[in-house]
């Protein structure tokens, strides 16, 4: 009995942990985005859309230990996962920023506010060569994408774009940020009552941005941690060893030491190419350097013990401390 309630306890901590994403609401009905947004292209790109991304995000997740991963996550080391988690959480989380910064011109209650109005005139001289700025990275993005304005770690305002369902946040693109206005430059957007006339729904479309909505994203992104996450996480020399630490010690995890016995030399030669990059200044602290000089010392040991046919045993020691040593470092690691 006791065993079965602890079993019990166990499914439910289990349950509670793993996640199912859901479609969001929409603020307003699907006529009021009318006329720069027809209904049918709006239920059609919430109800559908929006609802396969999220349909196959639930599905690429399911039974994975990406249950338990926030949404954050699984976009910021979008390089480690597959094509459906990378394409359906960038979906999602792209579609549900998009509805939330679109409102219908009488339904708009809100105003800029004075510190983001501040921020664009000093950066782009003023809000109209902002709208253009972005109008133009929208109407560039060949295929089907997003044009973004983002918040980049050292808290300035960019204008960019990225491809299918990327987003800056993702560790495959090419600025990164937290994004506080994003445009779904994918036909599935505008094709219906626009057809091919991209530009003409980008024109349109600043008749239903919020800016209002855009100033507290704006607000909220300049004390967010994400910034800090993705400073560190654009250190090219860590995520290299990143890399290679992922696809040795996860093998060893489950008694594969193949990988580990064949890269031996890769994995020290990464750690003194961390050892001996410039880490972002944010990471530029005693504690960190100390940490790559012991890793350095931990990966020589590997591939000494590799070079005497060591062991499996012996290894996974060795590659257990190099991979707490990683974690001090920063703990990329952990989810893979
Ligand atoms: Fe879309």
């Amino acid at each position: 009995m006791k065993y079965f309630l602890i079993l019990l306890v166990l499914a439910q901590v289990i349950t509670l942990q793993s996640q199912t994403y859901s479609l969001p609401s929409l603020k307003y009905q699907y006529t009021d985005y009318e006329p720069d947004i027809d209904a049918l292209t709006m239920q059609i790109h919430h109800s559908k859309h929006h609802k396969a991304y999220i349909d196959n995000l639930n599905k690429a997740i399911a039974g994975t230990k990406m249950e338990t991963t926030s949404l954050i996550d699984l976009m910021l080391y979008a390089s480690f996962r597959s094509d459906a988690v990378r394409n359906n959480s960038g979906g999602h989380y792209n579609h549900t920023l998009f509805w939330e910064i679109l409102a219908p011109k009488d339904k708009q209650t809100t105003s800029i506010n004075a510190d983001f109005e501040t921020a664009v005139k000093s950066q782009f001289g003023s809000l109209d060569s902002l709208k253009k700025l972005i109008n133009q990275a929208g109407a560039t993005r060949f295929g089907s994408g997003w044009a973004w304005l983002i918040v980049t770690p050292d808290k300035k305002l960019m204008v960019t774009s990225t491809g299918n369902q990327d987003n800056p946040i993702m560790d495959v693109a090419k600025d990164r940020g937290i994004p506080i206005l994003g445009i779904d430059v994918w036909e599935h957007a505008y094709y219906l009552k626009y057809q091919n006339k991209r530009a003409d729904y980008l024109a349109g479309i600043w008749n239903l941005v919020d800016w209002g909505i855009v100033s507290e994203k704006y607000k909220a992104a300049l004390t967010d941690s994400l910034l800090i996450t993705i400073e560190k996480d654009s250190w090219p020399a860590l995520k290299d060893f990143h890399k290679v630490m992922s696809q040795t010690f996860h093998p060893a995890e489950t008694g594969d030491f193949k990988p580990l016995r064949t890269r031996s030399n890769e994995f020290l030669a990464k750690a003194l190419l961390l050892k001996n990059s410039t880490p972002p200044v944010s990471l530029n602290k005693p504690a960190i350097q100390a940490a790559m000089d012991k890793l350095v010392k931990e990966s020589a040991e590997i591939q000494k013990a590799v070079q005497k046919n060591a062991k499996d045993e012996t290894l996974k020691k060795l590659i257990t401390q190099a991979h707490d040593t990683f974690h001090v470092i920063q703990g990329l690691c952990k989810e893979e």
